[in-house]
């Protein structure tokens, strides 16, 4: 049988896991999965609909409806779907329907990097490789600010830290699947790092693991 390769990543918003996701899937050829965008799909599909975010019976049947294939990025990618996104995310029985969605996506070969909140300790706890990708919040803040500013907007930069600190502490302090690194997680803080820097330091962690394997 072959092995399907699975690199779990973590971390809180802004942290640059989405960047890292997708240059480690294109360098070691993995599909893909960003599983912030399932929740995202779930709380999209509530608004769409003007249903409250609390309706967990509406918010379970947008979770069987989310289609892996067809998430659009550009429409989920909004901020107010995120912050939204990480309040329907604190439904048990959402996560379980979007938890084995992902779990089939990790078994398709020849393997996937996934990124998200509880991918090392509860999608794939057996995952080859798991990163948790940190950065300190006015980093995280900071580098939103400058995004936003590179596509000619304008936002405040107490405004932002105060909204990245409030998502920080809802997607940490739920009761069910918190954000936290797996006990088994290589940690990765960008806070002084380039997206490079990271990619070559995931790398080299990376290609350790898969050494030490070829030798065994
Ligand atoms: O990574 P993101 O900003 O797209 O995620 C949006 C929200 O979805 C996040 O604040 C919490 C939730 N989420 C989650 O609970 N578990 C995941 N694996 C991914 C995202």
């Amino acid at each position: 049988m072959t092995h399907v390769f699975t690199i779990a990543i973590d971390g809180p918003a802004g942290a640059g896991k989405g960047t890292l996701a997708r240059r480690l899937a294109d360098h070691y050829r993995l599909n893909l999965l960003d599983t912030g965008l399932t929740y995202r799909a779930v709380a999209y599909a509530l608004i769409q609909h003007a249903l409250p975010l609390e309706n967990v019976s509406a918010a379970e049947t947008a979770a069987r409806q989310v289609d892996l294939a067809k998430l659009d990025r550009a429409v989920l990618s909004a901020h107010a779907v995120g912050e939204a996104a990480s309040k329907v995310a604190v439904f048990p029985s959402v996560r379980r329907i979007l938890v084995e969605k992902q779990r089939e996506f990790a078994k398709t070969p020849p393997g996937a990097v996934l990124d998200g909140r509880d991918i090392g300790t509860v999608v794939c706890p057996d995952a080859d490789i798991k990163l948790y990708v940190t950065a300190s919040a006015e980093v995280r803040a900071r580098r939103r600010l400058a995004e936003i500013e590179s596509i000619g907007g304008t936002a405040d930069f107490t405004e932002i830290l105060a909204d990245i600190v409030r998502r920080d502490e809802r997607d940490m302090g739920r009761a069910d699947s918190p954000l936290k690194p797996a006990v088994d997680a290589h940690l990765l803080d960008t806070s002084e790092m380039a997206i490079e820097a990271a990619f070559l330091a995931a790398m080299a962690i990376i290609d350790d693991v898969l050494a030490k394997r070829n030798k065994a």
